[in-house]
């Protein structure tokens, strides 16, 4: 006779295991993982990682199965004289296992400052160079270059060229931050008045998130950024178009909303190159419309979404820097027509 309840409940029990798997495996991939890297340094800390959770099952199923065993012995001579080879043999045994633990150990602390050295920047070279800087809650990157009118200043989105070594200069404006890329490198903290410098690299193009590692305050988890790695020709592309100043107004429209961001709160903490706003409070926005996201990666850079930013930036990430601004219907639409046009 079958017993058709039985083996269904196990079916349904095995489908419920293999999709918990299924799902945290799932969360190993995508842009924002440690275990799906995309550069050597990122790779480096994935086989460290690997390596550590390798040996660390083999421990754990060998210190399991000892203990069974030893459980098991122990209920069968229960009843049995001390047997003095017995104690010499379990004396033997504790040694062995005290070698091994520190054999294991020593070795495991050998492969991890193998790993830091191979991941730690080269002394010297010539690299492009970005300077990183924590802010209460956004990061403000900089693009280095010997020639002042080569700088670019962007926010949040940090655009890199495939297969080069980038130098990260990380530093901090007001309290710790921890710039991570998962998928790229390990947690770095931004310090204030300190320069902590490391370096990426990309293997491919893509794009990477970003996230502050370290709690720092109120918006703390929305203290997002991309990191999106181009072939060299297109990064050279985005770089000499970010090195121009802002687009001049090409319609009425757009000129009046250049009029309200001039004469409005804006101009106090922004900076828009090609006009007179130069404050560095917030982000700089001459080429804001070419960035994905505002608000260090917590809303897309869209209509409605810039609608509510400008008009109510606390409703959408409270604590932030930014005041409430009172526009009319006009001088909003206006004002986004200028800002969406600052490609
Ligand atoms: Cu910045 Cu957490």
């Amino acid at each position: 006779m079958s017993h058709p309840i039985k083996p269904r409940l196990n079916v349904a029990a095995l489908r419920i295991l293999i999709a918990a798997a299924c799902l945290s495996l799932a969360s190993c991939g995508g842009n924002h993982s440690a275990l799906n890297p995309a550069g050597p340094q990122s790779e480096r800390i994935g086989n460290l990682w690997w390596l550590l959770f390798t040996v660390s099952v083999i421990v754990f199923v060998l210190v399991v199965a000892f203990m069974l065993y030893g459980a098991y012995r122990s209920r069968r001579r229960n009843n049995a004289a001390t047997d003095e080879n017995a104690e010499r043999r379990m004396a033997r045994a504790v040694s062995i296992a005290v070698a091994v633990t520190v054999v294991t150990l020593f070795g495991l602390l050998v492969a991890s400052v193998l790993t830091g050295r191979a991941i730690s920047p080269p002394p010297s070279g010539d690299f492009l160079t970005i300077k990183i800087t924590g802010h209460q809650w956004w990061w403000e990157v900089e693009y280095e270059d010997p020639v002042a009118s080569q700088r670019v200043t962007t926010a949040n989105e940090i655009h890199i060229p495939t297969g080069q070594t980038v130098m990260l200069k990380l530093t901090s404006h007001d309290v710790i931050h921890s710039f991570w890329v998962p998928s790229l490198h390990g947690k770095k903290d931004l310090i204030p008045d300190h320069e902590i410098i490391t370096t990426i690299q990309a293997d491919a193009p893509g794009t990477f998130r970003g996230q502050c590692a370290e709690f720092c305050g109120h918006q703390h988890a929305h203290m997002a950024f991309f990191i999106i790695a181009e072939p060299p020709d297109q990064f050279q592309a985005w770089l000499e178009n970010q090195r121009k100043p802002s687009v001049q107004p090409a319609d009425q429209l757009q000129a009046r909303g250049q009029q309200v961001f001039l004469t409005k709160s804006c101009v106090l903490c922004h900076t828009i190159q090609g006009t007179p706003a130069g404050a560095h409070v917030g982000p700089n926005l001459t080429h804001v419309a070419s960035r994905q996201t505002i608000a260090a990666g917590t809303i897309p850079f869209a209509h409605d979404s810039l609608a509510r930013w400008v008009v109510d930036s606390q409703s959408v990430k409270p604590g932030n820097r930014m005041p409430q601004n009172m526009l009319s219907p006009e001088e909003l639409q206006a004002l986004l027509a200028y800002l969406e046009s600052l490609k």
